[in-house]
């Protein structure tokens, strides 16, 4: 039984092994209506629980369309309608669910709310997004950055902005896909330490630099996300766009990049804030592409977790 609990948590072996299958399942389905069900069929009778303590859009939904594509069934859940949160200890809460379901989803806030629930579960867990990463966000990633300009191996991925969760596990992918990464933000915001000591320790060169113009120079990968995630407090949205404005990322930054350099950006954008239309919608941008390929990598790490 295998747990996706993060990156840095994934063997590289299996990391690949994922990317690589969700590219082929991707390919094996393509053009097909979206409702029609996958060749293979192999989580069919398993019951998959997606719990969500946060909104979500695209997790959510791609999930669910993975889940039924490969033959599941599906229960989606909101943590407050739960005992979650009402007294209930995650740990029978886990204990319980393992009794109903084979594979459980949770975005979270707490990092232990999901490590707990991975420890006493008896099926797999998936992180779904917590405070601290979103592991799944970053494979779509992967997936999507190959498909465009092959192995991200060796290639440098600039970061924008607060060295957030989504950053989190760019940076524990830079360790385990052996790519460069620099972080260009104000140092309030730097990602934590730990991440940057892991990755550095796997091999990757981990820049942090203030100067966003400089930081972008020979990027073959510029991305962005929100100034104020879903665990910031709302009271803290003006001083954080304050110290965020220098890092938007508009024509002129680009510029400074690759000519062929992509744009990333794991959505919901806030536009013209972190980046500019004219970027979201021109020709470096594959942010739907990115979107599209959370279902394609989430289904091979369902299938990975569940060993089918
Ligand atoms: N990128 C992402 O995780 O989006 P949602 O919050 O809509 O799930
Ligand atoms: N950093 C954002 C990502 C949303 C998918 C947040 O946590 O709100």
């Amino acid at each position: 039984m295998n747990h996706f609990l993060d990156i840095h948590k994934t063997s590289p072996e299996d990391l690949r092994h994922i990317i690589d299958q969700a590219a082929a399942m991707k390919a094996a389905r393509a053009g097909r209506p979206k409702g029609t069900p996958d060749d293979e069929q192999p989580l069919k009778g398993r019951m998959v629980a997606l719990i969500f303590e946060k909104p979500s859009t695209r997790t959510r939904v791609s999930f669910d369309v993975g889940v039924r594509q490969m033959g599941g069934e599906t229960m989606v859940l909101s943590g407050k309608d739960m005992q979650l949160g009402h007294g209930e200890t995650i740990a029978d809460t886990a204990r319980v669910m393992s009794r109903y379901v084979d594979l459980i989803m949770i975005r979270t806030f707490d990092e232990t709310v999901l490590t707990e629930m991975a420890e006493y579960a008896s099926v797999p867990v998936i992180n779904g997004l917590t405070d601290r990463t979103h592991p799944c966000q970053i494979m779509a990633d992967i997936q999507t950055f190959e498909e465009h300009r092959g192995p991200i191996k060796g290639k440098k991925v600039v970061w924008t902005g607060d060295g957030n969760n989504v950053c989190a596990s760019f940076i524990h992918a830079a360790g385990q896909f052996g790519f460069d990464f620099t972080f260009t933000g104000p140092k309030q915001l730097d990602p934590e330490d730990e991440f940057v000591g892991l990755a550095r320790r796997a091999g990757s060169t981990i820049t942090i630099e203030r100067d966003p113009v400089k930081a972008v120079e020979g990027a073959d990968l510029v991305v962005a996300d929100t100034w104020v995630s879903m665990h910031d407090s709302q009271s803290s949205k003006e001083r954080r766009h304050n110290m965020l404005r220098p890092y938007q990322v508009n024509e002129a930054l680009m510029a400074h990049a690759k000519p062929d350099a992509l744009f990333m950006h794991c959505l919901p954008a806030h536009r013209e804030e972190e980046v500019t239309s004219a970027v979201m919608d021109g020709p470096q941008s594959v942010i739907f592409d990115e979107a599209e390929n959370r279902l394609h990598a989430q289904k091979a790490v369902m299938r990975w977790c569940l060993g089918v």
